[in-house]
């Protein structure tokens, strides 16, 4: 392989590096382009652009494959538990038994937040979306723990993440306990971190909680395929936000906001609602199908296409499956999903869809299982969050560490040049 290239400029030639990665991904290194010829590159959305080096997820999106530091997707799904896969994004490693049980421990230490932080949630009114009231809660966070992180200190950068992953469970709890008017709770020392998700999100205040392995095994499997993403729009919020050494929960709370749009994690929101006006409709899926190729019609078959996979996406082929699991085990019978599968087949053989590489994403099955479990829809983008966290937190210490510039890219002026007043 060559080790450069060439730019030939007003009949100069300059010459910049390339940049392999371990999966052999090449890169043109043009951190001095603008100081050599005066040219900056433009690349809205940042389509060509790599922002930065990362040793934590691999995915081909023309071949289908989604790694987390080297393990399959598939693999971690089936054999994993969330907290074992947060510990692999965030330390490097699987747990041994006794990691796994100490980062337990320190969990449950940290698992309680400020009183006073339910006065904050009680001010939002009744209809405010729970996206919003998550990220402001995130937020007020740093005001119930002030002191930002030394990244210098191994022991409180730690604290940090502990305490984010301790807590934001609990006020995704609250923020679906305060939707559905029941009574805000705590953890359970004696359950394991996603049964404790479970346990706070379900549990009535009239019955004793009694674990489920199908409730349990579902929300594994979905906060797993969540985990990281590489560096899509919220992840890249998150390192950006860092970058100017903002703290982490700040950072997570800009993350909370970028995900909440219907292009990115409010899109299994909007599978959902999509689903229940075709259902609504009729159920007419080939009206809704002339609709999306209609260039004069807003409509997009959301759940379809993704910015990187230009072929199934890995995680929708397991959920498909878990979504059916889940349904039989729980006896539901969603009439949504037939029409979620009637759409996936004709979009699957559709040549407006297979010419521009349409496949279901992720978003397209999570919804039907969130519905299953009883969570309301405008909270399925909560779960996305959550299951984002260890990604959001695992990129945001390896930008740190890496001690990354400051985020600030440049832009062609295209404005008015100067003028009198
Ligand atoms: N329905 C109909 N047409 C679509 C769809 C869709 N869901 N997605 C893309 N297209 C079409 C576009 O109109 C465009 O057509 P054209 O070439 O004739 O102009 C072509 O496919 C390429 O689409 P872009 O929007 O340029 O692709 P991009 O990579 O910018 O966008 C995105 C990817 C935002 C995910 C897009 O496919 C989309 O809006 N999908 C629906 C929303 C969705 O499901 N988002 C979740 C993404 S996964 C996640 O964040 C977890």
């Amino acid at each position: 392989m060559e080790d450069k290239v060439q730019l030939i400029y007003d009949s100069k030639t300059y010459e910049f590096p390339l940049v392999k990665g371990t999966e052999n991904e090449i890169a043109i290194d043009i951190k001095s382009l603008r100081a050599e010829t005066g040219l900056i590159t433009l690349d809205p959305g940042f389509k060509n652009s790599g922002s930065c080096k990362s040793e934590i997820t691999f995915l081909d999106g023309e071949k289908g494959i989604l790694r987390y530091r080297g393990y399959s997707i598939e693999d971690l799904a089936n054999k994993s538990s969330f907290l074992e896969v947060i510990y692999l994004l965030i330390f490097g490693e699987l747990p041994t038994p006794e990691q796994l049980s100490k980062i337990e421990d320190e969990i449950r230490e940290e698992s309680l937040v400020d009183e006073d932080l339910k006065a904050i949630l009680k001010s939002f009114p009744k209809g405010a979306h729970p996206m919003g009231i998550l990220s402001s809660l995130t937020s007020a966070l740093i005001a119930f723990n002030p002191s930002s992180v030394d990244i210098n200190s191994e022991a409180e950068f730690h604290k940090a993440i502990i305490m984010i992953l301790a807590k934001l469970p609990v006020l995704v709890s609250w923020t679906q306990r305060r939707v559905k008017g029941l009574p805000l709770i705590y953890s359970d020392d004696s359950l394991s971190y996603t049964e404790n998700i479970a346990q706070m999100m379900f549990k009535k205040p009239n019955k004793e909680y009694s674990s489920n392995p199908t409730i349990v095994n579902a929300l594994n499997k979905l906060l797993i395929l969540h985990a990281d993403h590489e560096q899509n729009c919220s992840t890249s919020t998150v390192r950006i936000v860092g970058s100017s050494h903002a703290g982490l929960f700040a950072s997570i709370s800009a993350g909370i906001s970028a995900l909440w749009g219907p292009l990115h994690g409010g899109a299994n929101q909007a599978v959902i609602e999509m689903l229940e006006q075709i259902k609504m409709d009729g159920g007419d899926t080939k009206k809704f199908m002339a609709k999306a190729k209609d260039k004069n019609d807003p409509f997009r078959l959301m759940g379809f296409g993704h910015r990187v996979y230009k072929n199934f996406d890995p995680r929708a082929k397991i959920i498909k499956v878990t979504a059916d699991e889940v349904l039989k085990e729980l006896g539901v019978n969603d009439p949504i999903l037939d029409i979620a599968k009637a759409l996936e087949l004709e979009a699957l053989k559709d040549p407006y869809f297979v010419e521009r590489k349409l496949y279901p994403n992720v978003d397209f099955y999570s919804g039907i299982i969130y519905r299953a479990l009883g969570i309301p829809t405008e909270m399925f983008t909560v779960m996305f969050a959550m299951g984002r966290l260890p990604g959001w937190i695992a990129q945001w210490k390896e930008m740190r560490l890496n001690k990354e510039p400051i985020g600030r890219p440049r832009q062609v002026y295209t404005g008015q040049t100067s003028r009198e007043l």
